[in-house]
């Protein structure tokens, strides 16, 4: 085919599919997109609008109300615990504060002190174990054990005859030694006289 030949050929079948009642791209009509005809008529659309506006707000109310009940729940369930913690002794508080980083509760309930074995139980910990207790915690701590934990007859009387001993056993050394300082005093006064003797002696050539 010649060039014009082609260009007739072709502008024939773009006159032809433009020309067409239903154009190949218009496989679907209007009425096919479109929800079947059951558009709301105009007038009606601001109200409709409104309905569907106030179920939105009803609906972020009553979530609104949830989270309000939740919070309230919340701060009640805060305020109860607050007041269980404040209702315990403060020994309890302050083992739980102090004593908790290192130990579960099991192990300090497990031991039985007296109001001495508690002092120096919670002296060890802080002296011996780096424990971070202050003084008066401390204090407090080891009464309150005293009272809730105490020891056995036969814990007590180990701790405190320990305690007795510790004490004595210094009394016992110093009253050792001055009765060996005496004896040796007795023992020594024979060269004292010597010294004596040699001073009477010597006393005349004077
Ligand atoms: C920094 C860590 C630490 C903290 C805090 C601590 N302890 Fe201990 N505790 C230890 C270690 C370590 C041992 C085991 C060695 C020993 O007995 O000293 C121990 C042992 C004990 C024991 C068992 C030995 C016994 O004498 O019956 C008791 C009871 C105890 N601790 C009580 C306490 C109490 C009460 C507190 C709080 C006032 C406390 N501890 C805080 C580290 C800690």
């Amino acid at each position: 085919m010649t060039r014009p030949a082609l260009l007739y050929a072709a502008a024939a079948v773009l006159a032809l599919s433009l020309g067409t009642p239903r154009a190949p791209r218009a496989e679907l009509s209007a009425d096919d997109y479109g929800s079947g005809g059951d558009l709301r008529p105009a007038p009606d659309r601001p109200q409709a609008q409104a309905a569907i506006d106030a179920a939105r707000r009803r609906a972020a109310e009553q979530e609104a109300a949830r989270e309000r009940a939740r919070q309230a729940e919340e701060a009640n369930r805060l305020a109860q615990e607050a007041e269980r913690e404040a209702r315990r002794p403060p020994g309890e508080r302050l083992i739980a504060r102090y004593c908790a980083p290192c130990h579960g509760p099991e192990r300090i309930a497990a031991a039985r002190h007296t109001r001495l074995g508690w002092s120096f139980t919670v002296a060890r910990m802080r002296y011996f174990n780096q424990a971070e207790i202050p003084a008066a915690a401390a204090h407090t701590i080891a009464a309150h054990l005293a009272l809730a934990q105490p020891a056995g007859l036969a814990w007590t009387l180990a701790e405190y005859g320990l305690a007795a001993a510790l004490v004595l056993a210094p009394v016992g050394w110093m009253w050792l030694g001055r009765a060996r300082r005496l004896a040796a005093s007795r023992g020594g006064d024979k060269g004292a006289l010597t010294t004596h003797d040699c001073q009477t002696e010597i006393s005349p050539n004077e």
